[in-house]
């Protein structure tokens, strides 16, 4: 069959944004209220059919927490995709998207890797970032965006589909 390569995919962004959730709700559609915190690295895949391809996605979720991230050079290398995950409910969250887009860069091995802005925790009601403030750092910045909720599910397929599809056609 047309069975394609492995893609890497990377989650990163400040801890509590939901990055554990996203993969979680994307890999076995399944959602926990007291998700544990990441220590390390996480790592999950799953094999998508997209467009009459298939793909083998290994995505891997890092600490969002400094002090409990290792190995952060291998964490990045020979990634295709990044997802950069913010909370909509927190601004900081969304502040210090500029120090993950720099260490992508730092760290990234591939040139032209796939970028996707994520705004998540969207069925929470407390909101500190408009949509359409998370859509003007992602234009700025070249990157895709989407804004999600790991609860309910709403966006968190399209956003890994949307990162596969443009890596597939790059
Ligand atoms: P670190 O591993 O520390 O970097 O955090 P993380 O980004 O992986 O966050 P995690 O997925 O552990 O989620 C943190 C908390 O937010 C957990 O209690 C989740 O249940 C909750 N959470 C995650 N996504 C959502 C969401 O979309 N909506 C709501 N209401 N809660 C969410
Ligand atoms: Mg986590």
């Amino acid at each position: 069959d047309n069975y394609i390569t492995t893609l890497k995919i990377l989650i990163i962004g400040e801890s509590g944004v939901g990055k554990s959730s996203l993969m979680l709700r994307f890999t076995n559609d399944e959602f926990d209220s007291e998700q544990a915190l990441t220590i390390g690295v996480d790592f999950k895949s799953k094999i998508i059919e997209i467009d009459n391809n298939c793909a083998k996605l290994a995505i891997w979720d890092t600490a969002g927490q400094e002090r409990f991230r290792t190995l952060t050079p291998s964490y990045y290398r020979d990634a295709q995709g990044a997802i950069l995950v913010y909370d909509v409910n927190k601004r900081s969250t969304f502040q210090k998207l500029d120090s993950w887009l720099h260490e992508l860069e730092i760290y990234g091995t591939r040139p032209n890797m796939v970028k996707m802005v994520v705004g998540n925790k969207i069925d929470v009601q407390s909101r500190e970032v408009s949509r359409e403030e998370g859509f003007k750092f992602a234009k700025r910045h070249r990157t895709l965006f989407l804004e999600t909720s790991a609860k309910t599910s709403e966006g968190v397929k399209e956003a890994f589909e949307e990162v596969v599809r443009k890596i597939l056609e790059t």
